[in-house]
């Protein structure tokens, strides 16, 4: 049984349809990288694969859960499914620590102890075992996105959602983050996520999907869809990143 299901999803937001029936499954431990222009869909599918916009039509399954609009199976499926995003929104008012403690008391309340031990544990994942009672403020771009991602991972979920994590930081900060992915491609997590870090995706990534015009235009095992584009859609997007 695939992680994730997505089966002829329609999205339109007013009269515009945004995803035309997009279809994709993604194996356990399987890493997908969505890549494809500005516009192309990749965050509104994203969006969509986890509930937070609704679709018009189709089917989408994720970590056992079937995504409705019943905020009683949202609530259980976001147990299971992280999203982190380009920004990375921590409260500035509390440490990294608490911020990483904070959903596993609310949403899964989960005693004191318990989670301060998670959040000890993620947080040597992410490689910042030293910032537990640093505020976010004290830290660099990069380090405020592995506390987010770190956050994410307290509650251990199944699936992890990624939409252009590292597109606000400079290159060595980039770097920093997409290393602590790697490390979780590598430690069998399941995972979708929309870069533009090309190298990345044909690096890490077991599967690239090329979105273009809300549709998915050409997929394929990563090294051989970067290799060898089919279409010139793909082709023209893989010329354009070498600029
Ligand atoms: N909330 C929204 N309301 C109206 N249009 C939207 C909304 N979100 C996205 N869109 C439109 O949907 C299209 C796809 O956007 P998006 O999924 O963000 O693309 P990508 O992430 O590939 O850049 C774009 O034309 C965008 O303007
Ligand atoms: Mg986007």
């Amino acid at each position: 049984m695939p992680e994730v299901i997505v089966e002829n999803v329609h999205k339109s937001f007013g009269s515009v349809e945004v995803l035309k029936g997009v279809s994709l499954t993604v194996e356990r431990g399987e890493v997908i990288a969505l890549i494809g222009r500005s516009g192309s869909g990749k965050s509104t599918l994203l969006r969509c694969i986890n509930g937070l916009e609704k679709i018009n039509s189709g089917r989408i399954e994720i970590a056992g859960h079937t995504v409705s609009n019943d905020p009683r199976q949202l609530r259980e499926l976001r147990r299971d499914v992280g999203i982190v995003f380009q920004s990375y929104n921590l409260f500035p008012h509390l440490s990294v620590g608490e911020n990483i403690m904070l959903a596993p008391k609310i949403v899964k309340n989960v005693a004191r102890a318990q989670s301060r031990e998670t959040a000890e544990k993620v947080l040597k994942l992410v490689g910042l075992s030293e910032k537990f009672d640093a505020y976010p403020d004290e830290l660099s771009g990069g380090q405020q996105q592995r506390v987010a991602i770190a956050r994410s991972l307290a509650m251990q979920p199944k699936v992890m959602l990624f939409d252009e994590v590292t597109s606000a930081l400079d290159p060595e900060l980039t770097e920093e983050v997409l290393n602590v992915m790697e490390q979780l491609a590598r430690d069998g997590m399941t995972m979708i996520l929309v870069t533009h870090e090309m190298a990345f995706a044909r690096r890490v990534a077991t599967k690239t999907i090329f979105m273009h015009q809300g549709k998915i235009w050409e997929e394929g095992a990563s090294k051989a869809l970067f290799s060898d584009p089919k279409t010139p859609e793909l082709r023209q997007f893989v010329k354009a990143d070498v600029k």
